[in-house]
């Protein structure tokens, strides 16, 4: 017999990212403020029951990811994909807790995240993947990891994992992995633009540091009361005009494009902001029907774009029943 196990995780979009110094271990202090949006990923974890049980080694016998965006030119069905780390880490972390041997599984990504946007599609695979993995181990291994377990192997993945696991509106501080829930009120429609350039997260953060060194004005951004503020009116023109982003200067200065995509964007929408470390672009609008109108002008007029509309705040990862 062959089960499944089915969850899903969101992406994010970071209302203000300030970048500090860089640490010992590579990675940037962060003071974010974190928003899980609608758009989400799922990851279904199936088994046949009558397959030999593995007792050491890899449980994943192979990936595969039905694109429901543009898809990327490289196979990212590997064992490098986040999803499939998240099942072995999980796997392994059983093991060494309840020392039962599990059936091999196969892993379905349905991914409607941008590829390496900036909007942690990455890590709401990890996420989504942890906790599909949970209910495999939950019903083949006898027990279940508790949510703080998942969290941390969720950091060794990806700084944004723990907040993919979490959803709805953090600040986060740290790599950005160190959370706690903000007060939010109000729903948010945002638009996101991707423009289909690549740009890897490592080079948008060196490359902030390289600027700091001859441009003092690039100093980092850690105070979020104004956004905070803004966030507890529930006024998307106060949460626009508090939306701040440090790698936005770095991201526009190894993409020049972005900045048309800026203008563009904020023509359509209240503000924008590159998302994370780009290259998508995101903007607030004043209402979900100025947001969906936008989405498709912008999808008729720029056809090198992808755009999507979606909400946010939204759920962390959660089991999909279906
Ligand atoms: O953790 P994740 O794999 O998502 O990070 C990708 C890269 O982004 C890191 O290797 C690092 O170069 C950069 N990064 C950083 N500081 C952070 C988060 C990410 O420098 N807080």
């Amino acid at each position: 017999m062959i089960v499944e196990f089915a969850a899903s995780a969101p992406a994010k979009v970071n209302l203000h990212l300030g970048v500090g110094d860089v640490r010992a271990d590579g990675y940037h202090d962060l003071t974010t403020v974190f928003q899980a949006v609608n758009v989400r990923e799922t990851v279904r974890l199936t088994v046949d029951t009558e397959a030999e049980r593995v007792t050491q080694g890899p449980v994943v016998t192979g990936m595969s990811t039905r694109f429901r965006i543009r898809e990327p030119g490289e196979d990212i069905d590997t064992e490098k994909n986040l999803a499939w780390r998240a099942v072995e880490a999980v796997a392994a972390e059983h093991r060494r807790t309840f020392s039962a041997p599990l059936p091999p599984v196969r892993i379905a990504v349905d991914k409607r995240v941008f590829v390496a946007g900036g909007m942690a599609g990455g890590s709401a695979d990890a996420a989504a993947a942890l906790v599909a993995a949970n209910e495999f181990i939950a019903e083949f291994g006898g027990g279940r990891l508790t949510d703080d377990t998942l969290v941390r192997l969720g950091k060794t993945l990806g700084a944004d994992v723990p907040f993919c696991l979490m959803g709805g509106t953090a600040l986060g501080t740290g790599r950005g992995d160190d959370l706690v829930e903000m007060m939010a009120r109000g729903e948010y429609a945002w638009v996101f633009i991707n423009p289909g350039l690549a740009l890897p997260t490592g080079q948008t953060f060196s490359r902030l540091d390289d600027m700091r060194h001859d441009n003092p004005a690039l100093v980092p951004h850690m105070d979020t009361t104004a956004l905070a503020q803004a966030l507890v009116t529930g006024d998307p023109r106060r949460v626009a005009a508090a939306l701040h982003n440090d790698l936005e200067p770095a991201a526009v200065a190894l993409r020049p494009q972005l900045r048309r995509l800026l203008t563009v964007a904020s023509e359509y929408g209240l503000n924008a902001v590159v998302s994370g470390s780009g290259p998508t672009v995101a903007f607030l609008g004043a209402d979900f029907l100025k947001a969906s109108n936008a989405c498709n002008e912008i999808l008729d007029n720029y056809h090198e774009y992808e755009a999507v509309v979606a909400a946010g705040p939204a759920e962390g990862a959660h089991v999909e029943s279906d």
